[in-house]
């Protein structure tokens, strides 16, 4: 299932090369929840890949395991062919406790913690941007992973943060470092900011820069 981890240059950075990348941790193969959210996951990787993200997923089962379930997947889901993303059988729990993914409620039957359901959204320096974690009990939502690297992919280079449900395209606020003197350098689309009894100023609108 690794087939794509591969060196991508000579100086040794793996698979998400200079992109940005997400890990996603499952408890175990063979369960309902990540039956289907391994099958939501390859539905939207075309999302992914507009987005510039590469995938890899991980839990702590065996290649053979992998490999079974992922029968049960694509039935499941109707995704079919390749699949988008690769699976680490981290078998050894090697990775699952250097990045502290496992949950000591869950755990398997000879008594192993499994791994939560862990999302870590990389940038291209390598650096972590977010991390979730959701319990064995609650699927994650795939629209809010994408939401949120929208968000990553805007703030990381525009002098903005995002609000409150934002989604791509909505209103954002001009980050509070931002002198007033500056703003129409920086947002020519304009800002508004709204009053507050404090009388402070910092609630600032600006539509999303291109
Ligand atoms: C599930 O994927 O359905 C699941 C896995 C472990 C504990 C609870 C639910």
């Amino acid at each position: 299932i690794l087939k794509n981890l591969r060196y991508c240059n000579l100086y040794g950075t793996f698979y998400i090369c200079s992109r940005w990348g997400i890990l996603f941790s499952h408890p175990a193969d063979y369960t309902p929840v990540c039956t289907t959210e391994l099958g939501m996951a390859a539905k939207q990787a075309p999302e992914f890949k507009k987005r510039g993200v590469k995938m890899i997923a991980l839990s702590c089962d065996s290649v053979t395991d992998h490999n079974g379930c992922l029968e049960d997947i694509k039935d499941s889901s109707g995704e079919a062919g390749d699949w988008p993303y690769p699976i680490i059988a981290d078998k050894n729990r090697e990775l699952a406790i250097k990045f502290g993914m496992l949950d000591p409620e869950e755990k398997d039957k000879a008594g192993l913690p499994l791994t939560a359901r862990c999302v870590f959204i990389v940038g291209p320096d390598k650096k972590l941007k977010l991390s979730i974690l959701y319990p064995a009990t609650t699927g994650r939502n795939f629209d809010e992973i994408l939401r949120v690297i929208d968000s990553l992919q805007l703030t990381a280079t525009k002098k903005v943060a995002t609000p409150v449900n934002w989604t791509h395209g909505g209103k954002c606020m001009v980050l509070p470092s931002i002198k007033k003197e500056d703003e129409s350098k920086y947002f020519p689309k304009g800002v508004e900011t709204v009053s507050v009894p404090s009388g402070k100023g910092y609630l600032r609108y600006t539509p999303q820069p291109e």
